[in-house]
This record gives C-alpha cells, structure tokens and sequence, in this order.
C-alpha cells in the first residue's frame, strides 16, 4: 500500500530542524512571557528564551514534571486566558489531583491533524468505518481517535469502552476495518467473539490502532493471528497532547515515528537526566512545539524507550515502550517490567494472554505471583508443564525467582481500559 504523506511528512531532515528550532523559538517565548511556573523555572535556572539558538541549546532548559502541573492544578500551566480553553482533558493520578490539560481551537486542530496523519500510517484510509473502543470523557484516548477519525475522512462509530457484548454486535453489524482500543481490552473483545460464536478471523477488521498502555511483540504476534488483521502502535500522553505523538507505519512496523514536527523529543538518564544519545536507553522527555494553551518543555515522560532512525518516515522512532518507570517492580533487588512477563506468558503454550502480577510481603522479603490463565481445555499436565514454563523462563530471563499460578479459564479480571497488571498486596 502506497503511504500518502502530508506536506511535513515529506520535509527532509534539514528543512524539519529549521522548522522545529523556529517553533522551539516561540513555544519558549510563549511558554516564558505567559506562564509564571515557567518564567520562574527559566530564572532559577539562568536561562532566556533568547538563549535558544539552537536544537541543542534547549538542554539547558530546566525539566518539567509531572508534579508541577499538579502544583499548579487546575489551570495555573495555561498559556492563554481561560476562555480561549475550548476543551479540558485530566488523568486521574493513582494518587491525589488529576493532571489537567487544556487546547486552544488551533490546539484542537493540530491534534485531529495529528491522529488523522497516525490512522494513515497505520493502514487507515478516507470512506472506512473506525470503530472507537478508547474510553470518552476525560482520558483523551476516545475523543482523540474520534476527532482525527473524522479528520481523515472516516465514519466513526463512537463505541467508547465498555459493554462488551454490544461491541462485538457492532463490529458484526457496521463491518468497520479499523479499530482503535487498548491492546488488553482488544483481548476482551476477542474472548466475546468466541463466546458469540464468531470466528475473530472473518470479521472486517483489517487494522488495529493499539496504545495507551505497552504491549509487546508476543502481544502483536497474538492479536495478528486470531484476529487477521495488521497491529499497530500509537502512543501519546495528555500532557503533551493525547493520542497521535507518535506511530507506528503499517508498512514496516518499527517502532512508532515521533511526529516530530510537533513534539521535539529526548531521551534522558531517568537518575541524572543527563541527556543521552540516540539509540541509548532512557526516559522519554518531550517539548511541544506547536501548542497554544498548554505548552510543554521538556515533559518527563517517565517512559523508556530509545530514539531511532527514521524509516518508513523523515521522523525519528521511538522503540515501543517497555514500561515507565512508575510500573517498575522491584523484587530482592532485581527490576522487572510486566512487559518481560507478557513476553514470557504469551510464548508459553497452554496458557492464554491473561496475566497479572501479584505482589507480597513476608517479613521484610518481597514476594511476586505470577498468575497466568489456562487456555479452555487445558489438561492438568499442560497446565503443570506451562507453571514450570513460566517459571524458569522468569529466573533465566529476569533473574526474579517467582511462584507460579496457572489459574482457570476466564478467573482473571477483564480489561476494559488500561489493564491493571500489578495487584500490590504489599503494607
Ligand atoms: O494514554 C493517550 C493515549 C490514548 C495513547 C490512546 C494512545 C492511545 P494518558 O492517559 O495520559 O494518555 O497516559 C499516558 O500511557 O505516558 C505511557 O506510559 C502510556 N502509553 C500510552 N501509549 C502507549 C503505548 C494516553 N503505545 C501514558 N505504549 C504514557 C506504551 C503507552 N505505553
């Protein structure tokens, strides 16, 4: 399939910088003339916008995390007066405030642009029906998708998550190819599929849109097969904007090409934020350059991933996301990421794609439980075989020791959003 590409789509590398380091250059100003936390930031540090001449100059800027929007919670990181705010998305922090974002109708604009331009690369075309399975309402994953579903010319079916039975009687019903959902909540689906009696091979489905949490190559490998369709990566966060940061291209399916036109990212030590060089591991760290209402300079993500080579694009990629550093278990000592048990889980036989991590405490050790569910008809012994699987595959491969549950079909809790993969039982 020959990709159409925008007018920035086909800049060369040089023209991009210039256009990236002119936009730089206003986000800076704007950022400093229009927001207290900022001008205050920028003065603690010795730093002025004119100081920007630069791409590289923007390193001495000071970070931004995700503790200053709170500290400023609701709308003390807004740029512009509260009424050019035409919408408000938050996230509601596992602990305390929400984080609240704010766009401008321009804002707006760039965002529908953005997704749109991901839903192209993705395989996605004008006249196809999107069906929607992100949640609407605050999380910007629903009205994201939506608005850049229309954007690219698409019919949308505004399903948001939840109500699982009738999703699947609307994908039967409206035959859309494309749907944009969690990955975990994709598997839901795929369950009631099976439970309705449908093969989830011969649905119109052609191209999934998954983000919003981190799946791994075991999971696309998974999805592809049952499904018959193509799974693709789209990642963002509210903060920077929602959905349509970056994407992954159908053709190549690399990692996900970092909309750079708009994003201009780093990637840091999550210790010393210290910036390091592309191809290094690191936290993710992003400064928009187009945005009006609520610009950000250089966000801490807290994701790792490593910067790459353009491919399929002129813009750099991003490898997919292995965890953020907040999902992070640290079990006597040694650091582990759901996705390494996904990956391990999903090439085991016998077991579904179904996990959780369990963590405990006895005494002052800290214990973790993986439990994986039984694929429906499992015999004891492949049960059994599948538990000793896991197990070793978790000491070699992590170099966590864990216990082993393979629980029964259907016992784990369901996914209708982002998944919870840890259940901490720990004081
Ligand atoms: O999850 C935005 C989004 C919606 C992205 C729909 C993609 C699809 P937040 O709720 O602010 O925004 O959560 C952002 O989710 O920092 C990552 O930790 C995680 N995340 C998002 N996309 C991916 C992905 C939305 N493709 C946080 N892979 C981010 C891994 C992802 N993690």
């Amino acid at each position: 399939m020959a990709p159409l590409l925008d007018a920035a789509e086909q800049l060369d590398r040089g023209a991009l910088q210039e256009l990236q380091l002119e936009r730089l250059r206003a986000t800076l100003q704007h950022a400093y003339a229009q927001v207290p936390h900022y001008r205050q930031a920028f003065d603690k540090a010795g730093v002025h916008p004119d100081d920007c001449r630069s791409l590289a100059d923007l390193s001495r800027f000071p970070f931004t995390v995700k503790g200053d929007l709170r500290d400023n919670y609701p709308f003390g990181m807004f740029a512009v007066p509260r009424e050019q705010v035409r919408r408000i998305h938050a996230s509601s922090g596992t602990t305390g405030l929400p984080t609240v974002v704010g766009y401008t109708d321009r804002d707006l604009d760039v965002w529908a642009d953005m997704v749109a331009r991901s839903i192209r690369a993705a395989g996605g075309r004008p006249g196809q029906i999107v069906h929607v399975a992100y949640g609407y309402g605050l999380f910007t994953g629903g009205l994201g998708a939506h608005y850049g579903a229309e954007r690219l010319g698409c019919t949308v079916v505004p399903a948001s998550g939840g109500m699982t039975a009738r999703q699947v009687q609307l994908i039967r019903d409206f035959r859309p190819e494309v749907i944009m959902v969690t990955p975990s909540y994709m598997l839901t689906l795929l369950d009631e599929f099976e439970r309705q009696g449908v093969d989830p091979r011969s649905t119109s489905l052609r191209v999934g849109i998954f983000g919003a949490e981190p799946w791994t190559e075991q999971m696309r490998a998974e999805i592809e097969e049952r499904f018959a369709i193509d799974a693709v990566d789209i990642y963002g966060l509210s903060e920077v904007m929602g959905p349509g940061v970056a994407q992954e291209c159908v053709e190549t399916k690399d990692g996900l090409h970092i909309w750079e036109d708009h994003f201009f990212p780093e990637v840091v030590d999550p210790i010393t934020g210290e910036i390091l060089p592309d191809g290094e591991q690191g936290e993710l760290v992003f400064t928009s350059l187009s945005k009006e209402a609520m610009p950000v300079i250089r966000y801490r993500t807290r994701d790792l991933t490593r910067l790459l080579p353009g491919t399929a694009r002129v813009f750099r990629r991003m490898e997919k996301v292995t965890g953020r550093s907040d999902d992070m278990v640290i079990v006597r000592g040694v650091n582990l990421f759901p996705t390494q048990i996904e990956e391990i889980v999903l090439r085991t036989p016998g077991v579904a794609p179904h996990f959780q991590l369990r963590l405990t405490r006895e005494g002052r050790m800290d214990s973790l439980t993986v439990r994986a569910e039984a694929r429906p008809g499992a015999t004891p012994e492949e049960r059994a075989e599948a538990a000793h699987r896991i197990t070793a595959a978790v000491k070699d491969g992590a170099g966590v020791t864990a216990a082993v549950e393979i629980v029964d079909p259907e016992t784990l809790e369901r996914s209708v959003g982002k998944i919870r993969r840890i259940v901490d039982e720990r004081q």
